[in-house]
């Protein structure tokens, strides 16, 4: 089924208005779940509404939160999210730590109590759309084994960059600690589909392809994703004084209960290090350059990182957002959720 973005949108927002959410906090965390979907990450759009919708309406994310930004310093702050839905309060935290940086130069906030936060390119691109560098990083539930381990540590802890090129281009990283963020996994099963076999283990360990039989995810190329999921953990869980490594929560442990997660958001003004328009130009050179090197055997040509996405959001602009049926028949029903997933095994089908 194809959708344009704007239907796809309104969809989500109404389920999970029904669910409970404001009409304004629905408005955002759709805005988040639409753009997943627009830019071909699926993971992170409508395959998770029901899940959003069971939590909400069960009430372990808080509807009506109490907000508290509070500067810490001249460049630093922290915003309690008060267990929100992490789409609402991370890019509300965004709009904060842009105004910092655009006077002082640089914001480091802190984003503390808060639900899971989708697809985070949403907001280091807040940050890019208005001539900024923005980095974001964020806490995610246990179900990584460190290098060498047999059991889960660290969550899939993504880390995005976004910096902006001339004339409103946006070179956007984004990306899980792992060598796949759970949700393609997610989204395997749910177009019942084989995963690589260097993505996840089984129960004992072994590399498997049924999507249906993974026990933990592998973090990427061994001990440097593993390394790089240990600073996401220090610096949006340590950091903010939240529980860390495998005490984080888990996104279907109980759906009644808040999952107090952390995000960290870094924003750097490009213009108190060096000349503005200089620095978006070399951006979009950057970009030209990467795109105008020599492709390996079997490749047509090498992408900037993040240009799949932009490929991808593009192509849905003309042709319309791919959905699953089954996804899509959900969100067009009465149903407000289908209560699968609390206490669900966070492996289990
Ligand atoms: P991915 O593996 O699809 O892509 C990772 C990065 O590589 C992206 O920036 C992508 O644009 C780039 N890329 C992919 N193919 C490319 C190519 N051929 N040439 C150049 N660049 C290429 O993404 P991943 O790691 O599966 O993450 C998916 C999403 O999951 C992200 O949006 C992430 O924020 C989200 N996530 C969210 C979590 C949360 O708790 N909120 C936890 C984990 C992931």
């Amino acid at each position: 089924m194809r959708v344009t973005k704007h239907k796809l949108k309104e969809l989500m927002k109404e389920k999970i208005n029904k669910a409970g959410l404001s009409e304004e906090h629905a408005d955002i965390a759709a805005d988040v779940l639409a753009f997943a979907d627009a830019r071909g990450i699926h993971s992170h759009g409508a395959v998770r509404v029901d899940y959003y919708a069971e939590r909400i309406a069960k009430g372990g994310l808080n509807a009506n939160p109490d907000f508290k930004f509070e500067k810490t310093g001249p460049s630093t702050a922290v915003f309690d999210g008060d267990n929100a839905s992490g789409h609402v309060a991370a890019k509300l935290a965004m709009d904060e730590a842009i105004k910092m940086a655009k006077e002082s130069g640089l914001a480091a906030v802190g984003i503390k109590r808060i639900g899971h936060s989708g697809a985070i390119s949403y907001f280091s691109r807040q940050a890019a759309k208005e001539q900024l560098i923005g980095l974001s990083v964020c806490q995610s539930d246990p179900m990584v084994v460190p290098f060498g381990g047999a059991e889960p540590y660290y969550g899939t802890n993504p880390i995005t960059f976004c910096a902006p090129g001339k004339d409103g281009a946006l070179l956007t990283f984004d990306m899980a600690t792992t060598v796949q963020a759970w949700g393609k996994v997610l989204d395997a099963r749910s177009k019942h589909k084989d995963i690589p076999d260097t993505w996840a283990v089984n129960e004992k360990g072994e590399p498997t392809t049924n999507p249906f039989d993974v026990k933990a995810l592998l973090p990427a190329a061994g001990p440097k994703g593993y390394g790089l999921a240990m600073m996401v953990d220090i610096l949006s869980g340590i950091l903010l004084g939240l529980p860390f490594g495998n005490k984080v929560s888990s996104m279907y442990h109980d759906l009644t209960e808040y999952r107090n997660l952390g995000q960290l958001h870094i924003v750097i003004n490009p213009e108190f290090f060096t000349d503005l328009s200089g620095f978006m130009e070399n951006i979009t050179k950057t970009m030209n350059d990467l795109n105008n090197i020599k492709p390996a055997t079997d490749f047509d040509r090498v992408l900037y990182p993040g240009q799949d996405a932009d490929i991808r959001e593009q192509q849905y602009e003309e042709k319309g957002i791919e959905i699953v049926d089954e996804i899509y028949g959900y969100l067009v029903s009465d149903i407000i959720h289908n209560n699968s997933y609390d206490h669900k095994d966070p492996f289990a089908e």
